[in-house]
Order: C-alpha cells, then sequence, then structure tokens
C-alpha cells in the first residue's frame, strides 16, 4: 500500500496544525536542543575526521546540499531526514540550526557551539561496538563518552543550570541496527553460525537497552529511536543478498521487522521503569517500504536502481565523483546510493519522523 491520497491528506492537515503550532510559538524554541547518535543515517560530517572508509566526504555526495552544493559527510547527495528544514524536524521544533558533528573544527573548538546540542552519530557504528570496530566507526560507548565531555564543556561555557536544562529538555535521536546487520552479521561466518536470526536480535536488546538506561542516568528525558528500516529493500541488499531476482530480499526484511518487534518490547520495559521518560520508537520501515513498493504516488520513477554510479552497490569510497552511470537528477531517486536514500525521499521520511516525533513534545 502505498501513502494513498486519503492519508496524505491526514498528514498534510496534522503536519499544517503542527507547523501552525510551532510558529504560534516563534519567540519560544518547543525543545533547546537535538543531541543525536548512531550511523550513517544520521551522520553529519563526524567520520570525516576519522581514518575509515566510510566516509562521504567527496563529490558527487552533497551536490544538491543548499547553498553550498559541496559534500559535508552525509551520505546522501543533500540533507538528511533528521536536518531537513522545509517543513522539517529542526525547524519545526523551533530549533535554529542543526546541532553540530561533535567532532567538527567548530564543535571541538568553540564551546559555545554546543548550546543546542550535537550530532555524535558515525557511519559505520550499531549497537554492537564490534560493529563499528570493523570499519573504524565511532562506537555507541563512544558517542556517549563524547556525550558525557559535550555535557561538562556546555556546564564551563554556560553554567550548570543551563547544561542541566539543555540535557533534560533536548530531544535525543538514536539510530542503529542497519550496520549490526548488513556490515557484520550477514557477511561474518561466525556471527551466522553462533546465532539465529531471532537469536542476533535478541542479542542487539541489551546494548540497545544498556544505551538508552546510560543516557537517562545522564539526563536525558526525550528520547526517541528509529526502526530498521526494510534492509532487504536496499539496492545493496538486493544486489548482495537478493540472488538476481531483483526484488527486495524477504529474509532480510522479516529479520528487520523480528527486530523492530523486539525494539518495541524492549523500549517499552525500559519505559515501565522510567515513567518521567519519554522514549519513542519512529517507525521508518513502513514508511520506507511504502516508497519503494508505490514509489509514482509520492513522486518517485526509481525506486530499485540508486543514484550513484550503477546504483546496484556503490556506497562511500565506491561511489565517487568519476563512477561511471550516476544519474543526472536524483530528484526521482529513492536511493542515492546503495544504502542510502536521497535528499527527496529523506523530505518524505521527515515529515513521518516529525509526525512521530510530536509525542515527544
Ligand atoms: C570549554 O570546556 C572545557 C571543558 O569543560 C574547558 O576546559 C574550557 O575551559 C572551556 N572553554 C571555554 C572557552 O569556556
Ligand atoms: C518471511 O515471513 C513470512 C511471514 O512470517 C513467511 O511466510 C515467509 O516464509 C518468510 N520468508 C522468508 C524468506 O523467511
Ligand atoms: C530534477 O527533476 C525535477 C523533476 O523530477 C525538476 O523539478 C528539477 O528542476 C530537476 N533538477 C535539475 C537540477 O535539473
Amino acid at each position: 500500500m502505498g501513502l494513498s491520497s486519503v492519508p496524505a491528506t491526514a498528514v498534510l492537515l496534522l503536519l499544517t496544525a503542527a507547523t501552525t503550532t510551532v510558529r504560534l510559538c516563534a519567540a519560544q524554541a518547543l525543545v533547546p536542543g537535538m543531541m543525536i547518535f548512531g550511523d550513517s543515517v544520521v551522520d553529519a560530517g563526524n567520520n570525516n575526521r576519522l581514518p575509515t572508509l566510510v566516509r562521504a566526504d567527496f563529490p558527487p555526495y552533497g551536490r544538491d546540499f543548499p547553498e553550498t552544493h559541496a559534500p559535508t559527510g552525509r551520505f546522501c547527495n543533500g540533507k538528511l531526514a533528521t536536518d531537513y528544514t522545509d517543513d522539517d524536524a529542526v525547524e519545526s521544533l523551533g530549533l535554529s540550526s542543526y546541532p553540530p558533528p561533535y567532532l567538527s573544527e567548530e564543535a571541538q573548538s568553540n564551546n559555545k557551539s554546543l548550546l543546542h546540542g550535537a550530532n555524535f552519530a558515525s557511519g559505520g557504528a550499531g549497537y554492537l561496538d564490534a560493529t563499528a570496530a570493523l570499519s573504524g566507526a565511532i562506537s555507541l560507548s563512544r558517542q556517549l563518552d563524547y556525550f558525557r565531555e559535550f555535557q561538562s564543556r556546555v556546564a564551563a561555557s554556560a553554567g550548570g543550570q543551563r547544561a542541566a536544562a539543555l540535557t533534560s529538555g533536548s530531544i535525543y535521536l538514536v539510530s542503529a541496527g542497519t550496520s549490526d546487520y548488513l556490515q557484520n552479521y550477514y557477511v561474518n561466518p561466525m556471527l551466522g553460525a553462533t546465532y539465529t536470526p531471532d537469536q542476533f536480535s535478541d542479542a542487539l536488546m541489551q546494548p540497545f537497552t544498556s544505551f538508552v538506561e546510560n543516557l537517562y542516568n545522564l539526563g536525558a528525558r526525550r528520547i526517541g529511536v528509529t526502526s530498521l528500516p526494510p534492509t532487504g529493500c536496499l539496492p545493496a541488499s538486493v544486489t548482495l543478498f537478493g540472488g538476481g531476482s531483483g526484488g527486495c530480499v524477504e529474509r532480510l526484511n522479516n529479520d528487520s521487522l523480528i527486530f523492530n518487534r523486539k525494539l518495541g518490547a524492549a523500549a517499552n520495559a525500559v519505559k515501565q521503569r522510567h515513567p518521567d521518560m519519554k522514549l519513542v520508537v519512529f517507525d521508518i520501515y513502513q514508511p520506507l517500504l511504502d516508497l519503494v513498493s508505490n514509489p509514482t504516488s509520492a513522486g518517485f520513477f526509481e525506486s530499485r536502481r540508486a543514484c550513484c554510479g550503477t546504483g546496484t552497490i556503490e556506497t562511500s569510497v565506491l561511489c565517487h565523483q568519476s563512477a561511471p552511470g550516476t544519474c543526472a537528477n536524483a530528484t526521482g531517486y529513492v536511493f542515492w546510493d546503495g544504502f542510502h536514500p536521497t535528499d527527496a525521499a529523506n523530505k518524505v521520511l521527515a515529515d513521518s519522523l516529525l509526525l512521530q516525533g510530536l509525542q515527544l513534545i
């Protein structure tokens, strides 16, 4: 089922209502800041500072980024769902700018640049620290260490009271899990032999729960966690695991659904322990599956082939300026590279995230 006209209208009405509310309170931001943790879906440039091959700081990445048309380190031709600012999440929350990548020069050199949050995400990271180690990404444990350092820098710059208000009022977004499957479980014969897909998803719930508990203990009270996307529909998955069928890989999508079900249960368990915390699992599975299954209803024409290169596999260093085949205009494509949506698809996903995110406010 696609984004048929009736739900789309309902969505629009709700979005309009949300936007209006925000405009009415324009003088006061709904939340003081945003903290972002996780993987390449939300990394806005931290990996630029790392010796890793999982990077996107060269063209054609960023070619449609507003104003600069230059690479930023985002794994996209333009903006990520988390920084989409037309009707978008960040602006709708009343924030004036995207949180800077914590390893960026700006964030590293100036404590004041951190007063509306920071982005700690790193392409290649997963719930398992071992997943991040495979690509030299910043593990979630390390991202948490950076967050602790962030807190003391904010306190040094703006005082303890302001730092505490920023910590408790901010929205925390966590996006992880895809790399644990695609860059680790599915390609690591040892893991494959040790765990069934069901057991592997269980093994990810413990680090998920600890991560959220750690955020809570550090003062976070509004946390959104993204579900897994339909990993079997990512162009690189179709190529690597599809056996030539050309369609979404059902086995992988099933694994994502198992994971998502457990994630919901694990999140509920944490919520029960902490009634003073808002914790929402954002479903990105269904919105992305809808785009892939019925691209035309959302104004897209290509949801199998990605724009970059042959569109079957290229990502990171393989998606470079002279990769043959890159499309001229990514607007009608759902996927920018083998693993990541286009700016245009991220805008659609952002609308869905925003709607679900209202529960955190
Ligand atoms: C920034 O924060 C660090 C760590 O708390 C502190 O040592 C440093 O003095 C701060 N710099 C400024 C200019 O406040
Ligand atoms: C995926 O799950 C569906 C529903 O549970 C099941 O019918 C199907 O056989 C599964 N497919 C694979 C490849 O595991
Ligand atoms: C890309 O295509 C869209 C329609 O699909 C069009 O609106 C847009 O102007 C095109 N952009 C460029 C740079 O040609």
